[in-house]
């Protein structure tokens, strides 16, 4: 029997969620009820933790209940700590060693599903600003519980007391809007492994270190790295339109560009990119600020030409890649850092999973021989 196969399963639709809304037609984002640029720059990341995770924004107390559960969690075991020194030895990749680490927050302790979710968002700063450190010979620093999460993550990286200025309101607020934008969206393919995890009802800690290796991929969360070279590659806008139309005629993928759902301008490239506006008129290398906006513009009319026919408008990375630069970000921290706001959406997607979920458990149709006959090994030929 021959049945519809949905490569890639594009359009197919496999749960409800009440997290979050992709309009791909519209352009249009939904954190549980709230417009993404409603919400992403105003809310804190504890705020928009309480939101996916419960439904609702918190009142005041609950609010502070939920901030010190999060930081008197930020403390890594010893042995994580040991793993990340030795895989800095070795110069390992920083998504790899995230995806290590966090596999051995389960060490000594029993599975819980909303303390598992509060460790997991909480350890992420730590681990990826101590990786960070040790790669750099430098010591991972204490963790605070005093400083919100996103001045923590700045500071885990940056040490707030060393740093001029100390991590800045500014940088904070930058931080906290990009990880509020990117802490959700849908059963993207990192989130759907992690629902995929849980619906076997499996342990988060198992779920969130599968989404991580998910996200990786230059095709989903890989992609800001390689966009911000393109903008480094051309160097000056007069080699824009050459630099470009070559990648195309050599069939090449404009990294930041193109999306599986978005067929207009993806909503959450318009929220960074105004936080990079704001962030870059005060801080910053405006001039490869401009020049990022110049390449967007001529990338954008050349595909519009090299392949026509099909919707390739900007997506997430690209304004990622500007803002997380100007944060002081390294390209290799990038990934991670996206990491650190999707873990909120992939700790929420687990616990509506389980909660609610249907063991997911697609089938494939067999495009292989099926009359094949045994043979000892010695009459096999060679
Ligand atoms: N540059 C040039 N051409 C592109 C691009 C791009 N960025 N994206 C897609 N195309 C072309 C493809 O070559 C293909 O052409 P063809 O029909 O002649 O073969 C056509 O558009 C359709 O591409 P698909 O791969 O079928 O589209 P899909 O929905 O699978 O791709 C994806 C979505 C993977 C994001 C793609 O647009 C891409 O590779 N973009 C660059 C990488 C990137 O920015 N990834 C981050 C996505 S956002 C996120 O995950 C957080």
């Amino acid at each position: 029997m021959i049945r519809e196969i949905r490569e890639g399963l594009e359009g197919v639709v496999a749960a409800s969620t009440r997290l979050s809304l992709v309009d791909g037609a519209a352009g249009r984002l939904v954190f549980a009820g709230y417009l993404a640029e409603e919400i992403a720059p105003r809310a804190s990341f504890e705020e928009m933790a309480h939101l996916l995770w419960t439904g609702r924004l918190p009142s005041v107390a609950e609010l502070e209940t939920l901030t010190s559960a999060l930081a008197s969690r930020r403390r890594l075991p010893a042995a994580t700590v040991l793993l990340m020194r030795e895989a800095a030895r070795h110069r390992t990749p920083a998504m790899d060693a995230l995806r290590m680490a966090v596999s051995t927050l389960s060490l000594g302790r029993a599975e819980n599903d909303q303390e598992d979710a509060w460790t997991l968002v909480a350890a992420f700063p730590a681990i990826i600003g101590g990786y960070w450190r040790l790669r750099q010979g430098l010591e991972p620093l204490d963790v605070r519980d005093d400083l919100s999460h996103a001045e923590h993550f700045l500071h885990q990286i940056f040490n707030v007391e060393t740093s001029a200025g100390g991590v800045g309101r500014e940088r904070a607020r930058a931080l906290e809007t990009y990880l509020n934008t990117v802490s959700d969206h849908g059963f993207n393919a990192s989130t759907f492994a992690a629902r995929v995890i849980a619906s076997t009802h499996s342990d988060l800690v198992s779920a969130i270190t599968g989404a991580i290796g998910a996200l990786k991929g230059p095709l989903h969360g890989g992609a800001p790295g390689p966009a911000l070279e393109m903008v480094f590659e051309i160097g000056k806008p007069e080699r824009a339109e050459a630099v470009i139309l070559d990648k195309l005629k050599r069939g090449e993928r404009l990294m930041g560009f193109g999306h599986r759902v978005y067929k207009v301008r993806d909503p959450r490239a318009d929220i960074l990119a105004a936080a990079a506006e704001r962030f870059y008129t005060t801080e910053g290398d405006r001039e490869l600020y401009q020049l990022a906006l110049f390449v967007e513009k001529t990338a954008l009319r050349l595909l519009a030409k090299e392949r026509p026919g099909r919707p390739l408008h900007t997506n997430v990375e690209f304004y990622t890649a500007l803002l997380l630069h100007g944060l002081g970000l390294p390209p290799e921290l990038f990934t991670p850092t996206f990491a650190a706001g999707r873990v909120l959406g992939w700790s929420a997607h687990c616990l509506e999973q389980l909660h609610q979920g249907r063991l997911i458990r697609p089938e494939s149709v067999y495009n292989g021989p099926t009359e094949q006959r045994f043979q000892a090994l010695s009459q096999r030929a060679s």
